[in-house]
């Protein structure tokens, strides 16, 4: 039975007694559990200070349903929004009558979204009609072109319009935010909460028995694990994507390329058609998280347009390559550790090729620490909303937020050596 506002709690508040802090926090797609579960763990174990509501909007059935029975989430609410092949306007609409329901059962203080999904959309708007603040988690992320990613870009724009207290996970997200005038003392560098869950995971599995990997050959291939399901790629980019897989196998007969494939229908539909029986193609179901990280950790490098993949793989020091135009993540590519490749099949292969022919460039982009978080964003995100609730400035003390690692040194190269001799000599 959902939960309601209990009325003694009404008239403490009302005596001006400090109440526990009451929380919804919202999640809907597969990268919004996985990056809420360590958020949802912190608020519960400080169930002195809060009340916590977990709001499953169903945008995402299997892929999510997955996500939290791995993780021990039992959602409080269940919306169940999914409809084969919803469009954006009809999910957005059903995400916010449905929220705005909860919102009105429960009362919180506070409404938690994550990113830049429909489910944080509509969760916030919903959330700004019953006049109940929100707390963005992952704000300031921009690529500053409204179609890519598409409709991310804006969703993850509209929501921070809405939002009280920003989590920014990077010192660049707070900047964004900066420059387009939140004040500071709304904003809090949390570092992304994907590391902390990643950081949980005590041990990953060695062995694949038992999973959509078990009949992958052990036989020493290098493993080129591939996700994508960005609308903005669909029909030619994500054609040409295939295509390049297939000439990438075909060049080199010691990589298997290992796609779990999204459960959009859109995206399936070309993946299937064009990939299916191709030989060191191994097109599987979406992977349990744990499988997948454990994939992560074994592959030889990603080529990816997912936005939580690119965050997770520094952990792993795995090269990135990222099937996008733009990225509103840069802080891998300016740390030398992913590169924004785009979805032409030459460009693809060719920059594939170059990370498994030169071990030098391969080393370069393998190094250094995740910029992305330090396993601390969900204690930081759940103590800048208890002091927010008991009125407390600054939301967090500067030194207790996210700091961005220092950027890999560039290694020093055979050849380096060679031309610093060579140009010595030249100069005596
Ligand atoms: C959504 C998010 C995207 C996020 C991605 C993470 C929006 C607009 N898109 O994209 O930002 O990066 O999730 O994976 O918020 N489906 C199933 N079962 C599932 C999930 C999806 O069958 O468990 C199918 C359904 O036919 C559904 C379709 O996929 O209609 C599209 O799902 P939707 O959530 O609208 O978009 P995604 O492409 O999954
Ligand atoms: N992931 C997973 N199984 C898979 C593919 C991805 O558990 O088969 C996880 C991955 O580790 C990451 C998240 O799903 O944490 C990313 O989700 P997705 O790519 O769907 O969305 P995005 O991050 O692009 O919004």
């Amino acid at each position: 039975m959902p939960l309601q506002r209990n009325l003694s709690a009404d008239r403490n508040e009302t005596a001006g007694i400090q109440m526990k802090c009451r929380v919804i926090a919202v999640l809907g797609t597969r990268p919004e559990a996985i990056k809420l579960a360590l958020v949802i763990r912190e608020l519960r174990r400080r169930s002195d200070d809060f009340e916590t509501a977990v709001v499953h909007t169903g945008q995402h059935r299997t892929m999510l349903d997955h996500a939290l029975q791995f993780f021990n989430i039992k959602p409080d609410f269940d919306l169940d929004v999914m409809r084969p092949q919803q469009t954006l306007s009809s999910l957005t609409a059903r995400v916010l009558d449905t929220v705005e329901n909860a919102c009105r059962r429960f009362e919180p203080h506070m409404v938690l979204v994550q990113g830049d999904t429909t489910t944080a959309f509509a969760s916030a708007l919903a959330a700004y009609y019953c006049k109940i603040s929100v707390g963005h988690i992952e704000a300031g992320l921009r690529s500053h072109d409204i179609y890519n990613p598409f409709p991310e870009e804006v969703n993850r724009r509209l929501v921070g319009v809405m939002t009280e207290i920003h989590f920014a996970p990077t010192a660049m997200a707070r900047d964004n935010l900066l420059s387009e005038g939140v004040p500071n003392g709304k904003i809090v560098v949390t570092g992304n909460t994907v590391v902390d869950t990643l950081r949980a995971l005590s041990h990953l599995p060695q062995s694949w028995e038992n999973t959509p990997l078990a009949d992958i050959p052990h036989d020493g291939c290098r493993l080129v694990l591939v996700t994508s399901h960005r609308r903005e790629s669909w029909g030619t980019d994500q054609e040409n994507m295939c295509l390049a897989l297939k000439d990438l196998v075909k060049q080199h007969p010691d990589i298997r390329v290992i796609y779990p494939v999204h459960m959009n229908p859109n995206v399936r539909s070309t993946v299937n058609a064009l990939l299916q029986g191709s030989d060191r193609i191994h097109l599987t179901e979406p992977l349990d998280y744990i499988t997948f990280v454990s994939l992560l950790q074994r592959c030889f490098m990603v080529l990816t347009d997912s936005g939580g993949v690119q965050e997770e793989a520094p952990t792993f020091g795995k090269p990135v390559l990222v099937l996008r135009k733009v990225t509103e993540r840069p802080e891998a590519s300016q740390f030398g550790m992913a590169k924004i490749i785009g979805m032409s099949r030459d460009n693809i292969v060719s920059e594939a090729e170059r990370l498994l022919d030169d071990a030098d460039a391969y080393l370069d982009m393998s190094q250094g620490a995740n910029p992305y978080g330090d396993g601390h964003g969900s204690e930081r995100i759940v103590e800048a909303v208890a002091r927010w609730h008991q009125k407390k400035t600054p939301l967090l003390e500067p030194d207790k937020e996210f700091k961005l690692p220092p950027k890999p040194q560039p290694r020093r190269r055979k050849s380096d050596l060679a031309n610093a001799k060579t140009a010595a000599a030249g100069k005596s």
